[in-house]
């Protein structure tokens, strides 16, 4: 008897998860499923890549290595379409196409930031880049007049100084083969620090590269969560593994708090000695004689209650990682390109010839302007090697999409920028290197989102101007001294997973001083 009830209670329950499974993945722990609009299954409009396991695709990235991690996109990305996985109860919407991007991008109800970035929260807390709703838009909205035009423009000076404090360290070779990995985010952070936190690094030098190296556990951290679905939630995490990179987080909170400490101090003196000759009809925050730091907005916000000193250091900590990071990626490898491609180089050079003094004095924005071939190169490097190759939304609500998807309230949306930016689709030869593609003829009929390096919509970077200027800056500084030769094979690079672009691989070039 006990049996027959045994055996009709096991039917039953086969039978309701059998029906369940119509709507819910059961198998990968419940995750609700993707629907279509018009009820059409859900392959007709995108992919659906098989799990490893029986699981769904939980354990796809389960004991995969850096590189791993990020070949397994690459994999995917060749199923030719964007496409569904199903996690640990989570559906997850990959986008490698232009046209599920734009869709995204400009939807007013998909601001809120993906699971990942609940990874970086003990490195940023919810800060510009990892926040949602009222507070983003009030940390936005505060943050963007500082980068308007004219402040950028008062930062073209340090960006020069940097350059040639770059090159200082060459002085007197006539060639030299240098890793780019090792040299460059030394300069990207000074120039961080000095434009948005107004404090130099010249006497801070060891606490920078202190910051840079412990940066780097924390980005581990990052990759060993991101591969353990164990430790996606906050609670097993914090049991097993957080401590492991306390220290890590000690040190570089530990420099972020310094420079706000050492800036407050600073613009107590400026603003003292701006009182004293400030005209009436000069504005405080933009006047021409002296700079206004990004952080002192901040910190007079904190005079008028807006922020308080956890929400600056949650601001310094995300524009000094944002600030330094990407810029070094997008100078690694266009200085890597500069070596490889040297007829475009020459492009480069000549053009920079033509507008630029050799000292550098004119070069400033409106110069810069100037230097198109540049920014075709530029451009082109942020394709092919774009430092955010990866970002994610999750939904808030079910949200209905214009092409006819209906993601389920708490969705995983991946955004493989790596993948569209290579996406046949969109792309002539979307494996070679050709600055070209970006002059305003050969743009012209192309997807706007094709090309997202900075993201687009809403919460594109706040800082893209800046990082143009910049890159092209130094560029600028190099190749009038510098011819750059190739020394690290393309073909050699192995990419690897990361907070943004990695490579196994330190990248080098060879400088050769010009006659
Ligand atoms: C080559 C350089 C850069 C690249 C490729 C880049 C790319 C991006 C991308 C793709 C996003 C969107 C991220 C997402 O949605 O998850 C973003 C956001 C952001 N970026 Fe940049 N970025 C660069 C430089 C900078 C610089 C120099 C700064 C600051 C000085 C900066 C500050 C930010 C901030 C604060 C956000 C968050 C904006 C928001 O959500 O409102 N970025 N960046």
């Amino acid at each position: 008897m006990l049996v027959l009830w045994l055996v009709i209670a096991v039917s039953a329950l086969v039978h309701w998860l059998y029906r369940l499974n119509k709507d819910y993945y059961v198998m990968s722990f419940f995750a609700k499923r993707v629907r279509t609009k018009d009820g059409q299954p859900l392959s007709s409009l995108v992919a659906l890549p098989k799990g490893v396991t029986i699981f769904g695709n939980s354990f796809d990235l389960y004991g995969k290595d850096h590189a791993g991690v990020f070949n397994m996109s690459r994999q995917r990305s060749k199923l030719g379409q964007s496409y569904v996985e199903y996690g640990m109860g989570t559906p997850i919407y990959n986008l490698i196409d232009a046209d599920s991007a734009d869709i995204v991008l400009n939807n007013q109800n998909l601001i809120t930031k993906g699971l990942v970035y609940n990874f970086l929260h003990p490195f940023l807390r919810t800060g510009l880049l990892t926040s949602t709703g009222k507070k983003w838009h009030a940390r936005r909205k505060m943050l963007t007049p500082t980068f308007h035009f004219n402040i950028l423009g008062q930062f073209q000076e340090i960006f020069k100084t940097e350059s040639q404090k770059f090159l200082q360290q060459f002085k007197g070779q006539d060639e030299t083969i240098i890793s780019l990995n090792d040299v460059i985010p030394r300069f990207t952070l000074n120039s961080i620090c000095e434009t948005a936190m107004g404090v130099k690094l010249d006497e801070m030098a060891e606490k920078g590269d202190r910051y840079r190296e412990n940066f780097a556990s924390i980005e581990e951290c990052f990759i060993r969560r991101l591969s353990n679905p164990l430790y996606w939630g906050d609670t097993l995490f914090n049991l097993f593994a957080a401590k492991d990179y306390a220290s890590a987080l000690d040190v570089v909170h530990g420099f972020s708090s310094e420079i706000i400490a050492k800036r407050r101090v600073l613009l107590e003196d400026e603003l003292e000695s701006r009182k004293e000759t400030q005209t009436a009809d000069e504005d405080l925050y933009a006047g021409k004689k002296k700079r206004f730091a990004m952080l002192d907005t901040l910190i007079c916000a904190e005079k008028d209650g807006l922020i308080d000193h956890t929400g600056i250091c949650e601001e310094v900590d995300t524009l000094m990682f944002e600030g330094y990071d990407t810029t070094s990626i997008g100078l690694i490898f266009g200085l890597m390109n500069m070596g490889l491609y040297a007829d475009k180089q020459e492009l480069c050079f000549q053009e920079i010839q033509e507008h630029i003094e050799d000292d550098l004095s004119n070069l400033d924005i409106s110069q810069l302007n100037k230097l198109k071939y540049l920014d075709y190169f530029v451009k082109e490097t942020m394709r092919l090697y774009p430092s955010v190759p990866i970002m994610g939304r999750a939904t808030v609500q079910e949200t209905e999409l214009s092409n006819g998807l209906i993601l389920p309230k708490a969705t995983q949306i991946t955004i493989h920028v790596f993948d569209i930016h290579r996406n046949p689709k969109f792309w002539d030869s979307p494996e070679e290197f050709k600055p070209e593609r970006f002059s305003p003829e050969n743009s012209q009929n192309r997807h706007t989102y094709a090309y997202i390096p900075f993201s687009a919509g809403q919460r594109n970077c706040i800082g893209q101007k800046y990082a143009m200027q910049e890159m092209k800056t130094l560029l600028v500084a190099v190749l009038k001294q510098f011819k750059i030769l190739p020394v690290t094979d393309p073909e050699s690079i192995v990419f690897t997973t990361g907070i943004t672009l990695r490579t196994k691989n330190k990248i080098q070039v060879k400088l050769q001083r010009r006659k």
